[in-house]
């Protein structure tokens, strides 16, 4: 195919920039385990998948959507007013809109680094450039260099708590401190792990108007192929953050099964209780007793380390078990698992319990 770049005077962001490519584009995710996206893996909540077939039944998908009471719905759960919420379509969404909203050619987003890698290719299509400050040894997050990137004064810090793919937890006391000392800067807190760790800045929102929070329906929701995210802030932040989306990006259907998820959340509380209580606990025991390297991150996933990475993932990818093989330096030779069904994770584990017979399963350090 001809190529469009020597006659289209693409912005030079778009030409440098590069596509997010998911990982297991074409292949039939549901005929697997599917542990390498974060992804809630049990079903649907039947209030929802009613809710939904409700609409389509009797309301049809002719109509474009209103999101009024899904924003009342939302604000609600967080405890903030319907001003304060700006729904999006995932928090990928919710990132873009933020970021076209703050950053241009040159300017500059502080985040540690790896992170969820959105916001560094969204940064480069800007041409905004990234301060990534790296995480410390064990993925701790890096609170010493953090703070002394702050004198460089960027134009936008975020703060991904847990971030994604290192599982890193970050102490609120500290967002507080950056928000409060640096009031004129945008201070992004993507919680796109909260429901898992019940851990939240949303009640700084009223001291500190600076801070922007970023959720998702995505993961303890169990609705990341509808696409349902949204941000809390300030009103007059929203106001305009508002102007960068368009009207309707938050499709019908997402708004009725947001509202439906969101008049059932006993169903999320559990689920995510019953993962960070109790399957996780088991899969990590699992892998410590074996010897074999985990970092258990406060989120609903983990990294592991075993003697030969790309064996493991190949093998289990053959057993129908999708994990992560990860490519940041500092991870290498680690892959990333979502926490699964607590089925799920004993087939895995009887899995792999194969794969420390092998040798590569087992842990790098002899
Ligand atoms: C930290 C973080 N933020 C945002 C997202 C985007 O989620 P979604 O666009 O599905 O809401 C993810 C997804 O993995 C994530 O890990």
């Amino acid at each position: 195919m001809p190529t469009a770049e020597p006659h289209l005077r693409f912005r030079p962001g778009i030409l440098a920039g590069a596509a997010y490519v998911p990982p297991s584009a074409g292949l039939d995710r549901g005929e697997y385990i599917r542990l390498d996206l974060n992804e809630a893996t049990g079903p649907l909540s039947p209030a929802v998948a009613e809710a939904i077939a409700r609409h389509v039944r009797d309301r049809g998908i002719y109509a474009y959507p209103d999101e009024t009471e899904l924003r009342g719905a939302i604000a609600a759960y967080c405890g903030v007013s319907a001003e304060q919420i700006l729904p999006t379509n995932g928090s990928d969404q919710a990132i873009d809109v933020c970021l076209r909203a703050f950053l241009g050619p040159g300017d500059t987003m502080l985040v540690a680094r790896p992170e969820f890698a959105i916001f560094g290719l969204t940064a480069d299509l800007l041409q905004a450039r990234t301060l990534g400050v790296p995480y410390g040894p064990d993925l701790a997050f890096p609170y010493d260099a953090f703070r002394a990137a702050l004198a460089e004064r960027p134009d936008l810090i975020v703060v991904i708590n847990p971030n994604n793919p290192t599982g890193t937890p970050v102490d609120i006391t500290f967002i507080e401190e950056v928000a409060r000392d640096n009031p004129t800067t945008p201070v992004i807190v993507d919680e796109a792990y909260y429901e898992f760790t019940g851990v939240t800045v949303v009640p700084l929102l009223a001291t500190y108007p600076n801070l922007i929070v970023l959720r998702t329906f995505s993961k303890a929701f169990a609705m990341a192929g509808l696409r349902l995210g949204y941000v809390v802030a300030h009103e007059a932040v929203i106001g305009q953050l508002a102007k960068v989306r368009k009207p309707f990006d938050v499709n019908a259907l997402a708004v009725v099964a947001g509202r439906a998820q969101l008049a059932h959340i006993d169903d999320v509380r559990i689920y995510a209780k019953t993962l960070m209580e109790v399957v996780k606990p088991t899969t990590v025991a699992f892998f410590e007793r074996h010897g074999v390297p985990i970092w258990p991150g406060a989120a609903n996933f983990v990294l592991v380390r075993p003697r030969d990475c790309a064996a493991v993932v190949a093998a289990l990818r053959a057993e129908r078990i999708l994990v992560r093989p990860m490519s940041a330096p500092a991870l290498s030779g680690m892959f990333r698992m979502g926490i699964g069904t607590e089925a799920e994770m004993a087939r895995v584990m009887e899995v792999y319990a194969g794969l420390l017979a092998t040798g590569a399963g087992a842990g790098s350090e002899p």
